[in-house]
């Protein structure tokens, strides 16, 4: 069920920080560069990049949760219109949610039902919640049990069901699956299913790139900061159907693909003065490499490579 504007739209984000170089000297690091992705209602998009690439910054800016010495640039579009600092504030806990990734988000001392009804206690309230406890194939009586009295899947499940209690339509997920094994996170993934069926769009954030390509509708791939591939997840079934050196660095990785490692190391933000920030592990690579690298249409999907030649373009 997915419509053709998106519900978030990002284009050439940019995110960096103000800091203190010397007593009286302040700088600026570049954290992420150029991130461009969209989503749909009724669409899960998987956001794929090593640990320190910018997924977290990128859920929080979209929140509205950035730290006071954060500059952000380009553009943020929800709903056809400029999501802002303010706007996004406005929507969070209702429209615009975020699935955290620790299961300690939850009040050690609420009971779960309180949890979701956010201190409500109107009959409304009270009926959405059964309902949606329901929905997560939690019993009715969960509401009165308190977190410790959880099981860690069922935990995250009272995460997932606290960010469907107000209908939304955008969710943020980062990392809603840490240390699951392929089956149980595929569950969670499931209950994330459910909501985009319902006309939800949802951000999943992740390093599992074996669970993105079996449950979401397409792939963005950061290195460094910024978006150097996006196509649907079925591209990521061959790597011949991939674009971009590292996104096939990270499918020969894969297990049941050789499970060969991807070359180098990822660099620190503010490294990388110029061009393609993965040219230095990539074997391709060419003087071309140093200088602006175009994120050009390929496909179904977005590539941010010099190499014009040699991929497929369907
Ligand atoms: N307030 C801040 N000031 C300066 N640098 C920051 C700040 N917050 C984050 N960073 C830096 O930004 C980079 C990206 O951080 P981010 O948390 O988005 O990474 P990530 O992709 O979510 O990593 P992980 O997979 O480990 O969660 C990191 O190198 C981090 O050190
Ligand atoms: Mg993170």
């Amino acid at each position: 069920m997915q419509s053709r504007t998106p519900i978030l739209e990002i284009k050439n984000l940019g995110v960096s920080f103000t800091r203190y170089t010397g007593l009286l000297s302040r700088g600026h690091l570049d954290v992420i560069t150029d991130l461009s992705l969209s989503v749909h209602p009724g669409e899960i998009v998987a956001v794929i990049g090593a640990s320190g690439s910018g997924k977290s910054l990128l859920a929080h800016t979209i929140l509205g949760i950035l730290p006071h010495n954060a500059t952000v640039r380009g553009q943020l579009v929800y709903d056809n219109t400029p999501l802002t600092p303010q706007r996004a504030a406005a929507l969070r806990g209702h429209e615009i949610v975020l699935v955290p990734q620790g299961v300690t988000y939850l009040d050690p001392l609420m009971k779960v039902g309180g949890q979701l009804a956010q201190g409500k206690t109107d009959a409304e309230t009270t009926g959405r919640v059964s309902e949606i406890l329901s929905m997560f194939g939690l019993r009715d009586r969960t509401k009165d049990l308190y977190p410790f009295q959880l099981s860690g899947g069922m935990a995250r499940r009272v995460l997932i069901a606290s960010a469907a209690m107000e209908h939304p339509r955008l969710v943020v997920a980062d990392e809603p699956t840490p240390g699951l094994h392929m089956e149980a996170a595929q569950r969670v993934m499931g209950h994330f299913r459910e909501l985009a069926k319902g006309g939800a769009g949802i951000l999943m954030i992740t390093h599992d790139l074996e669970l993105a390509i079996a449950t979401a509708d397409r792939i963005v791939v950061f290195y460094a900061g910024v978006t150097v591939e996006d196509a649907p997840a079925c591209n990521f079934r061959s790597a011949s159907t991939l674009r971009h050196p590292y996104t096939r660095a990270l499918y020969r990785a894969l297990p049941g693909n050789g499970f060969v490692a991807a070359p180098g190391t990822h660099p620190y933000p503010g490294t990388i003065e110029h061009g393609c920030p993965y040219a230095p592990c990539c074997t391709d690579a060419s003087p071309a490499c140093a200088g602006p690298v175009p994120y050009r249409k390929a496909g179904q999907g977005y590539v941010r490579c010099v190499l014009q030649g040699g991929f497929p373009d369907a």
